[in-house]
């Protein structure tokens, strides 16, 4: 606990950027749900028993299997997290001057794919935009707009389309069974792949679960591997889903593709077997994986998500709807209106909502957008702030002191001013960047 005086000159001092807080300064951490998880006592059971040897570890091998079994791809290379994979994919797959469509960007996916000459477009469809919008499947790819690039561009020009499950950008919105294969059906016609951004699929399940005709019966963990039947590789986070503190992987089902990441792997992250993860590492993600697909995990997860989502709309606060699987999303443009984009109101919200108790968030919104390749700014619709939760860490009773303390914040609002950039990095900006008070 902190008191409002040491809160702000904390966030002062850390250039009202929440992530340059020390996390000692604050009190609730939902400044992400990455590597932030609580492992359950057979994921540390299992960390024990880590096979530390350079090569050929066993505890390689079990996490290649949980993957092959739970996932259903064929070949699987380890990295030390979601964007190393993101960077190996990448490089083999994309040629400068190539077009890559895919449902929303991410932050790290969307950079690997312009350093290796590639340009990102975005095919979600319109209603992901639209905070309001109770559209049951936000993360859908809208095929009209794959359709024009692909008639634009060409095929040839389109090494894969880039398909994230549960998509972070839009609010943890899900992709519908229906869509994954109506997209797979238009692909196999154009001969394209789809590679799987997986960082949260077993969140995704759940929301087919929940809402697609036809799946209220189907095991989260029978679904999950559904969805990836459909993408021809994928890129994996494995500190969100799996349950882990760190970890990663790339997988595929194309021999050639495997052939020169397990040549690449060896130059950014380590041997083949181990990719930069520790033996017991690996271990911990073979067990997390399982408990990923659990039904009573999922709905236990999301429904502490949906009780913070519930808290905040009985208080009035604007927030993205449906309420999504990993956290809440606060709508920055409705909750400060006063304020123009450039002026930064979720990152000005995000620093008020730590002033007001020490609960850490993180901007979604033009800083988290960053600038296009030839310098302009994007200018994204969704202007938010999110209020991630970690799995298995927090009560209840957090969930309300969270709720209480934005509306707090919400009574105030009129008297909250916007930010100016004084330190801008040149990747990743939200990372690093520093703000003063206008
Ligand atoms: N893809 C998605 C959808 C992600 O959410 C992340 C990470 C990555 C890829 C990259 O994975 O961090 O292991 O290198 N998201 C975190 C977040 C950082 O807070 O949303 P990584």
């Amino acid at each position: 606990m902190t008191s409002l005086n040491e809160r702000k000159k904390a966030i002062k001092d850390a250039g009202f950027n929440t992530f340059l807080l020390k996390a000692e300064d604050v009190y609730i951490d939902l400044l992400t749900d990455s590597g932030t998880n609580a492992m359950s006592d057979r994921q540390w059971s299992a960390f024990m028993t880590g096979d530390e040897a350079y090569a050929g570890s066993k505890s390689y091998y079990l996490m290649e299997n949980a993957i092959q079994k739970y996932y259903g791809y064929k070949y699987v290379i380890p990295t030390h997290q979601g964007r190393g994979a993101e960077n190996i994919l990448s490089r083999i797959l994309i040629k400068p001057g190539d077009i890559i469509p895919g449902n929303m960007y991410f932050t790290t996916t969307r950079l690997h794919q312009e350093l290796s000459g590639g340009t990102f477009a975005e095919i979600i469809i319109d209603e992901a935009h639209d905070p309001l919008s109770l559209h049951p499947f936000k993360g859908n790819v809208d095929l009209n707009k794959l359709d024009e690039i692909v008639k634009k561009h060409g095929a040839k020009k389109i090494p894969y389309v880039s398909i994230a499950t549960n998509v972070n950008m839009a609010g943890g919105q899900p992709i519908s069974i229906a869509n994954l294969k109506a997209l797979r059906e238009y692909c196999d016609i154009h001969q394209i792949r789809i590679i799987h951004d997986m960082t949260r699929v077993a969140e995704n399940a759940y929301f087919i679960q929940q809402r697609e005709e036809g799946y209220k019966k189907v095991p989260i963990k029978d679904i999950v591997k559904e969805i990836c039947s459909y993408t021809d590789g994928a890129t994996m986070s494995a500190k969100k889903d799996a349950l882990v503190n760190i970890g990663g992987f790339m997988a595929t089902n194309e021999w050639d593709v495997y052939e020169e990441a397990r040549n690449l792997v060896v130059v950014y992250e380590g041997l083949h077997t181990y990719g930069g993860l520790a033996g017991r590492d690996m271990e911990a993600i073979a067990v997390g994986i399982k408990e990923s697909l659990d039904d009573n995990h999922q709905s236990a997860r999301i429904g502490q998500v949906e009780y913070l989502g519930q808290q905040m709309m009985n208080y009035n606060i604007p927030i993205v709807r449906p309420i999504g699987g990993h956290g809440i999303f606060v709508d920055a443009k409705a909750f400060l209106p006063h304020l123009t984009q450039d002026q930064f109101p979720a990152q000005s919200l995000a620093a008020e909502v730590y002033i007001d108790s020490g609960v850490r968030t993180m901007e979604r919104g033009i800083v988290s957008a960053g600038r296009k390749p030839d310098g302009s700014n994007y200018y994204p619709n969704l202007e938010l702030v999110r209020f991630t939760i970690p799995r298995r860490v927090y009560t209840q009773a957090h969930m309300d002191v969270i709720a209480e303390s934005v509306a707090n914040v919400y009574d105030r609002r009129h008297k909250i001013k916007g930010l100016k950039m004084v330190y801008e990095p040149k990747y990743l900006r939200f990372f690093q960047a520093k703000f003063e008070k206008l």
